[in-house]
Protein backbone atom coordinates (compact mmCIF):
# COMPACT_ATOMS: atom_id res chain seq x y z
CA UNK A 1 0.00 0.00 0.00
CA UNK A 2 1.34 3.13 -0.89
CA UNK A 3 0.10 6.65 0.44
CA UNK A 4 -0.04 10.19 -0.37
CA UNK A 5 -0.45 13.41 1.20
CA UNK A 6 -1.62 16.27 -1.18
CA UNK A 7 -0.74 19.68 0.53
CA UNK A 8 -1.06 21.95 -2.32
CA UNK A 9 -3.83 24.78 -2.92
CA UNK A 10 -3.51 28.59 -2.43
CA UNK A 11 -4.55 28.66 0.88
CA UNK A 12 -6.35 31.96 0.28
CA UNK A 13 -8.98 31.51 2.86
CA UNK A 14 -6.52 31.82 5.72
CA UNK A 15 -4.58 34.93 3.91
CA UNK A 16 -2.45 36.37 5.47
CA UNK A 17 -0.92 33.49 7.32
CA UNK A 18 -0.53 31.57 4.27
CA UNK A 19 0.79 34.93 2.01
CA UNK A 20 4.06 33.65 2.36
CA UNK A 21 4.07 30.03 4.06
CA UNK A 22 1.79 26.76 3.04
CA UNK A 23 -1.24 26.26 4.83
CA UNK A 24 0.16 22.59 5.72
CA UNK A 25 2.85 23.77 7.21
CA UNK A 26 0.96 26.38 10.04
CA UNK A 27 1.55 25.14 13.57
CA UNK A 28 -1.67 23.06 15.40
CA UNK A 29 -0.54 23.72 18.90
CA UNK A 30 2.64 21.97 18.87
CA UNK A 31 3.35 20.96 15.52
CA UNK A 32 3.43 21.30 11.94
CA UNK A 33 -0.17 20.69 9.86
CA UNK A 34 0.95 18.22 7.83
CA UNK A 35 2.24 15.71 11.10
CA UNK A 36 -1.51 15.19 11.92
CA UNK A 37 -2.25 12.90 8.66
CA UNK A 38 1.37 11.84 8.05
CA UNK A 39 0.85 10.19 11.11
CA UNK A 40 -2.72 8.50 9.48
CA UNK A 41 -0.66 7.17 7.13
CA UNK A 42 1.47 5.70 9.53
CA UNK A 43 -0.98 4.08 11.67
CA UNK A 44 -2.50 2.66 8.72
CA UNK A 45 1.15 0.73 8.13
CA UNK A 46 2.06 2.46 5.11
CA UNK A 47 5.42 3.30 4.84
CA UNK A 48 5.92 4.74 1.38
CA UNK A 49 4.60 8.27 1.08
CA UNK A 50 4.24 10.98 -1.60
CA UNK A 51 4.15 14.43 -0.77
CA UNK A 52 2.46 16.79 -3.46
CA UNK A 53 2.65 20.03 -3.06
CA UNK A 54 2.75 23.39 -5.44
CA UNK A 55 7.01 24.35 -6.83
CA UNK A 56 7.56 27.16 -3.90
CA UNK A 57 6.20 24.97 -1.08
CA UNK A 58 8.23 21.76 -1.78
CA UNK A 59 11.41 22.51 -0.85
CA UNK A 60 9.75 23.47 2.84
CA UNK A 61 7.85 20.31 3.04
CA UNK A 62 11.72 18.46 2.20
CA UNK A 63 13.32 20.79 4.41
CA UNK A 64 11.09 19.79 7.28
CA UNK A 65 10.54 15.99 6.64
CA UNK A 66 13.43 15.03 4.35
CA UNK A 67 14.15 11.24 2.58
CA UNK A 68 11.78 10.01 5.91
CA UNK A 69 14.18 7.97 7.32
CA UNK A 70 13.61 9.69 10.95
CA UNK A 71 10.61 8.15 10.69
CA UNK A 72 11.27 5.15 9.62
CA UNK A 73 9.60 5.75 5.97
CA UNK A 74 10.22 6.52 2.87
CA UNK A 75 8.90 9.90 1.63
CA UNK A 76 8.87 11.41 -2.06
CA UNK A 77 7.99 14.38 -3.30
CA UNK A 78 5.95 15.75 -6.34
CA UNK A 79 4.43 18.70 -7.62
CA UNK A 80 1.25 20.13 -8.82
CA UNK A 81 1.61 23.17 -11.12
CA UNK A 82 -2.23 24.06 -10.44
CA UNK A 83 -4.86 23.41 -8.20
CA UNK A 84 -6.75 21.53 -10.76
CA UNK A 85 -8.18 18.82 -8.06
CA UNK A 86 -8.19 16.20 -5.93
CA UNK A 87 -8.23 13.48 -8.23
CA UNK A 88 -4.78 14.64 -10.08
CA UNK A 89 -3.30 13.29 -6.96
CA UNK A 90 -3.73 9.88 -9.09
CA UNK A 91 -2.70 11.38 -12.23
CA UNK A 92 0.94 12.57 -10.71
CA UNK A 93 1.22 9.90 -8.68
CA UNK A 94 0.58 7.13 -11.29
CA UNK A 95 4.42 5.88 -11.54
CA UNK A 96 4.71 6.59 -7.71
CA UNK A 97 1.55 4.18 -6.80
CA UNK A 98 3.08 1.74 -9.80
CA UNK A 99 1.43 -1.80 -8.75
CA UNK A 100 0.33 -1.09 -5.89
CA UNK A 101 -2.94 0.33 -4.05
CA UNK A 102 -2.80 3.20 -2.48
CA UNK A 103 -4.52 6.21 0.08
CA UNK A 104 -4.87 9.65 -0.36
CA UNK A 105 -5.27 12.20 2.61
CA UNK A 106 -5.29 15.84 2.52
CA UNK A 107 -2.52 17.81 3.84
CA UNK A 108 -4.80 19.64 6.34
CA UNK A 109 -7.21 16.96 7.49
CA UNK A 110 -6.93 15.80 11.04
CA UNK A 111 -8.63 12.84 12.68
CA UNK A 112 -8.42 11.47 16.31
CA UNK A 113 -10.35 8.44 18.03
CA UNK A 114 -9.08 5.62 19.66
CA UNK A 115 -10.17 2.66 17.35
CA UNK A 116 -8.66 4.83 14.22
CA UNK A 117 -5.88 2.23 13.60
CA UNK A 118 -8.02 -0.69 12.97
CA UNK A 119 -10.40 1.33 10.63
CA UNK A 120 -7.50 1.88 8.48
CA UNK A 121 -5.86 -1.70 8.69
CA UNK A 122 -9.34 -2.92 7.73
CA UNK A 123 -9.25 -0.16 4.60
CA UNK A 124 -6.52 -1.08 3.65
CA UNK A 125 -6.88 -5.10 3.54
CA UNK A 126 -9.96 -3.63 1.78
CA UNK A 127 -8.37 -2.14 -1.33
CA UNK A 128 -5.31 -4.94 -1.46
CA UNK A 129 -7.21 -7.95 -0.93
CA UNK A 130 -11.15 -7.23 -1.93
CA UNK A 131 -10.09 -4.26 -4.90
CA UNK A 132 -12.13 -2.24 -3.12
CA UNK A 133 -11.98 1.77 -1.96
CA UNK A 134 -13.41 3.43 1.37
CA UNK A 135 -14.53 6.55 1.93
CA UNK A 136 -15.00 7.75 5.37
CA UNK A 137 -18.38 9.59 6.39
CA UNK A 138 -19.08 12.28 9.38
CA UNK A 139 -22.06 13.78 10.27
CA UNK A 140 -22.11 17.67 9.71
CA UNK A 141 -24.92 20.32 10.68
CA UNK A 142 -23.80 22.54 7.24
CA UNK A 143 -23.34 19.73 4.18
CA UNK A 144 -23.42 22.21 1.27
CA UNK A 145 -19.38 23.04 2.48
CA UNK A 146 -18.52 19.17 1.19
CA UNK A 147 -19.02 16.17 -0.61
CA UNK A 148 -22.30 14.52 0.63
CA UNK A 149 -23.01 10.87 0.87
CA UNK A 150 -26.65 10.27 -0.36
CA UNK A 151 -27.46 6.70 1.51
CA UNK A 152 -29.87 3.55 0.78
CA UNK A 153 -32.34 2.11 3.87
CA UNK A 154 -29.63 0.34 4.49
CA UNK A 155 -27.22 3.49 5.14
CA UNK A 156 -24.95 2.06 2.48
CA UNK A 157 -23.63 4.74 0.18
CA UNK A 158 -25.19 5.12 -3.25
CA UNK A 159 -23.75 8.68 -4.66
CA UNK A 160 -21.89 11.69 -3.57
CA UNK A 161 -22.48 15.03 -4.64
CA UNK A 162 -20.26 17.70 -4.38
CA UNK A 163 -21.27 20.96 -2.60
CA UNK A 164 -24.96 20.31 -3.17
CA UNK A 165 -27.17 23.53 -2.48
CA UNK A 166 -29.37 20.75 -1.18
CA UNK A 167 -28.08 17.93 0.84
CA UNK A 168 -29.47 14.52 0.93
CA UNK A 169 -28.33 13.47 4.09
CA UNK A 170 -26.16 15.34 6.76
CA UNK A 171 -22.79 12.79 6.18
CA UNK A 172 -19.98 14.39 3.86
CA UNK A 173 -17.05 12.60 2.77
CA UNK A 174 -13.82 13.07 4.91
CA UNK A 175 -10.27 13.95 3.49
CA UNK A 176 -9.18 10.63 3.80
CA UNK A 177 -9.60 7.42 0.48
CA UNK A 178 -8.23 4.10 0.34
CA UNK A 179 -8.24 2.66 -3.26
CA UNK A 180 -7.21 -0.74 -5.11
CA UNK A 181 -4.15 -0.35 -8.00
CA UNK A 182 -6.87 0.66 -10.89
CA UNK A 183 -7.42 4.10 -9.43
CA UNK A 184 -4.37 5.00 -11.66
CA UNK A 185 -7.20 3.73 -15.04
CA UNK A 186 -10.49 4.77 -13.26
CA UNK A 187 -8.34 8.69 -12.55
CA UNK A 188 -8.48 8.57 -16.73
CA UNK A 189 -12.15 8.39 -16.84
CA UNK A 190 -12.41 11.85 -14.76
CA UNK A 191 -13.54 14.78 -16.36
CA UNK A 192 -12.74 17.99 -15.23
CA UNK A 193 -15.61 19.88 -13.51
CA UNK A 194 -17.49 23.14 -14.46
CA UNK A 195 -14.97 24.59 -12.16
CA UNK A 196 -12.09 22.98 -13.72
CA UNK A 197 -10.80 20.27 -11.33
CA UNK A 198 -10.39 16.82 -12.08
CA UNK A 199 -12.77 16.27 -8.59
CA UNK A 200 -12.34 13.06 -5.71
CA UNK A 201 -16.57 13.05 -5.61
CA UNK A 202 -16.43 11.96 -9.70
CA UNK A 203 -13.86 8.85 -8.72
CA UNK A 204 -15.28 7.71 -5.95
CA UNK A 205 -18.98 8.00 -8.04
CA UNK A 206 -17.10 5.95 -10.35
CA UNK A 207 -16.32 3.49 -7.89
CA UNK A 208 -20.01 3.27 -6.22
CA UNK A 209 -21.54 2.99 -9.23
CA UNK A 210 -19.02 -0.20 -9.99
CA UNK A 211 -20.16 -0.61 -5.93
CA UNK A 212 -17.12 -1.47 -4.91
CA UNK A 213 -17.31 1.34 -2.61
CA UNK A 214 -17.30 0.71 1.35
CA UNK A 215 -18.06 3.53 3.92
CA UNK A 216 -16.68 3.84 7.09
CA UNK A 217 -18.52 6.18 9.53
CA UNK A 218 -16.71 7.92 12.02
CA UNK A 219 -19.45 8.34 14.87
CA UNK A 220 -18.93 8.73 18.71
CA UNK A 221 -15.87 8.99 19.77
CA UNK A 222 -13.96 10.13 16.90
CA UNK A 223 -13.08 14.00 15.49
CA UNK A 224 -12.47 14.71 12.03
CA UNK A 225 -11.11 18.79 12.59
CA UNK A 226 -11.48 21.21 9.91
CA UNK A 227 -8.84 23.61 9.23
CA UNK A 228 -10.26 25.85 6.92
CA UNK A 229 -10.89 29.13 8.65
CA UNK A 230 -8.92 31.37 10.92
CA UNK A 231 -11.47 30.23 13.72
CA UNK A 232 -11.05 26.79 12.96
CA UNK A 233 -7.44 26.43 12.45
CA UNK A 234 -7.64 28.08 16.27
CA UNK A 235 -10.28 25.79 17.55
CA UNK A 236 -7.87 22.87 16.31
CA UNK A 237 -4.83 23.86 17.90
CA UNK A 238 -7.20 24.32 21.08
CA UNK A 239 -8.63 20.88 20.94
CA UNK A 240 -5.38 18.97 20.58
CA UNK A 241 -3.69 21.39 23.38
CA UNK A 242 -7.19 19.67 25.92
CA UNK A 243 -6.42 16.11 24.70
CA UNK A 244 -2.99 16.15 24.96
CA UNK A 245 -2.63 17.82 28.71
CA UNK A 246 -5.81 16.20 29.98
CA UNK A 247 -4.27 12.73 28.78
CA UNK A 248 -0.75 13.05 28.99
CA UNK A 249 -0.41 11.87 25.47
CA UNK A 250 0.69 13.31 22.05
CA UNK A 251 -1.85 13.27 18.93
CA UNK A 252 -0.17 12.68 15.81
CA UNK A 253 3.44 12.24 17.29
CA UNK A 254 5.61 10.13 13.87
CA UNK A 255 8.41 9.77 15.71
CA UNK A 256 6.34 7.92 18.37
CA UNK A 257 4.33 5.66 15.44
CA UNK A 258 7.50 5.03 14.11
CA UNK A 259 9.10 3.66 17.19
CA UNK A 260 5.36 1.41 17.84
CA UNK A 261 5.72 0.55 14.51
CA UNK A 262 9.26 -1.10 15.04
CA UNK A 263 10.06 1.20 12.19
CA UNK A 264 12.72 2.88 14.41
CA UNK A 265 14.96 1.85 17.39
CA UNK A 266 15.61 3.07 20.90
CA UNK A 267 18.63 4.74 20.46
CA UNK A 268 17.74 6.75 17.02
CA UNK A 269 13.97 7.89 19.25
CA UNK A 270 16.56 9.15 22.47
CA UNK A 271 18.79 11.19 19.38
CA UNK A 272 15.77 12.76 18.31
CA UNK A 273 14.07 13.35 21.22
CA UNK A 274 17.31 15.37 22.31
CA UNK A 275 17.92 17.35 19.43
CA UNK A 276 14.59 19.08 20.73
CA UNK A 277 16.16 21.37 23.29
CA UNK A 278 14.20 19.64 25.80
CA UNK A 279 10.96 21.04 25.54
CA UNK A 280 7.48 19.37 26.11
CA UNK A 281 7.56 17.08 22.49
CA UNK A 282 11.22 15.82 23.20
CA UNK A 283 10.17 14.90 27.01
CA UNK A 284 7.11 12.94 25.37
CA UNK A 285 9.61 11.05 23.24
CA UNK A 286 11.86 10.50 26.18
CA UNK A 287 8.78 8.69 27.92
CA UNK A 288 8.28 6.69 25.02
CA UNK A 289 11.33 5.39 24.76
CA UNK A 290 12.14 4.62 28.47
CA UNK A 291 8.45 2.54 28.33
CA UNK A 292 6.75 5.97 30.50
CA UNK A 293 3.59 5.20 27.86
CA UNK A 294 1.71 2.36 28.53
CA UNK A 295 -0.42 1.78 25.17
CA UNK A 296 -3.75 0.02 25.43
CA UNK A 297 -3.72 -2.22 22.64
CA UNK A 298 -0.79 -3.49 24.68
CA UNK A 299 -2.89 -4.46 28.27
CA UNK A 300 -5.04 -7.52 27.77
CA UNK A 301 -8.83 -7.19 28.38
CA UNK A 302 -9.31 -9.94 31.16
CA UNK A 303 -13.12 -11.04 31.95
O1 LIG B 1 -12.49 18.14 3.45
C1 LIG B 1 -13.33 17.20 2.83
C2 LIG B 1 -13.82 17.73 1.51
O2 LIG B 1 -12.62 17.96 0.71
C3 LIG B 1 -14.75 16.73 0.82
O3 LIG B 1 -15.97 16.63 1.53
C4 LIG B 1 -15.04 17.21 -0.61
O4 LIG B 1 -15.78 16.23 -1.27
C5 LIG B 1 -13.73 17.47 -1.36
O5 LIG B 1 -13.97 18.00 -2.66
C6 LIG B 1 -12.87 18.46 -0.60
O6 LIG B 1 -13.55 19.71 -0.57
P1 LIG B 1 -12.82 21.08 -0.18
O7 LIG B 1 -13.67 22.20 -0.66
O8 LIG B 1 -12.47 21.03 1.27
O9 LIG B 1 -11.50 20.99 -1.03
P2 LIG B 1 -10.43 22.11 -1.18
O10 LIG B 1 -10.48 22.63 -2.57
O11 LIG B 1 -10.51 23.07 -0.05
O12 LIG B 1 -9.08 21.27 -1.02
C7 LIG B 1 -8.78 20.52 0.13
C8 LIG B 1 -7.30 20.61 0.43
O13 LIG B 1 -6.52 20.09 -0.67
C9 LIG B 1 -6.79 22.04 0.63
O14 LIG B 1 -5.92 22.06 1.74
C10 LIG B 1 -6.01 22.39 -0.59
C11 LIG B 1 -5.59 21.05 -1.15
N1 LIG B 1 -5.65 21.03 -2.61
C12 LIG B 1 -6.82 21.28 -3.23
C13 LIG B 1 -6.91 21.23 -4.59
C14 LIG B 1 -8.23 21.48 -5.28
C15 LIG B 1 -4.52 20.71 -3.32
O15 LIG B 1 -3.44 20.46 -2.74
N2 LIG B 1 -4.60 20.65 -4.69
C16 LIG B 1 -5.76 20.90 -5.36
O16 LIG B 1 -5.76 20.81 -6.61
Amino acid sequence: MKGIILAGGSGSRLYPLTLVTSKQLLPIYDKPMIYYPLSVLMMAKIRDILIISTPTDLPRFKALLGDGSKFGIRLSYAKQDKPEGLAQAFIIGKKFIGKDACALILGDNIFYGAGLINHLENSVRRAERYNRSTIYGYYVDNPTRYGVIELDKDNNPVHIEEKPKHPKSNYCVTGIYFYPNDVVKMVNKVKKSARGEYEITTLNNLYLDQKRTHMTLLGRGYSWLDTGTHDALNDASNYVQMIEQHQGIKMACPEEIAYVNKWINKSTLIKIAKSMSKNDYGDHLLKVANGKIIYASSVRDER
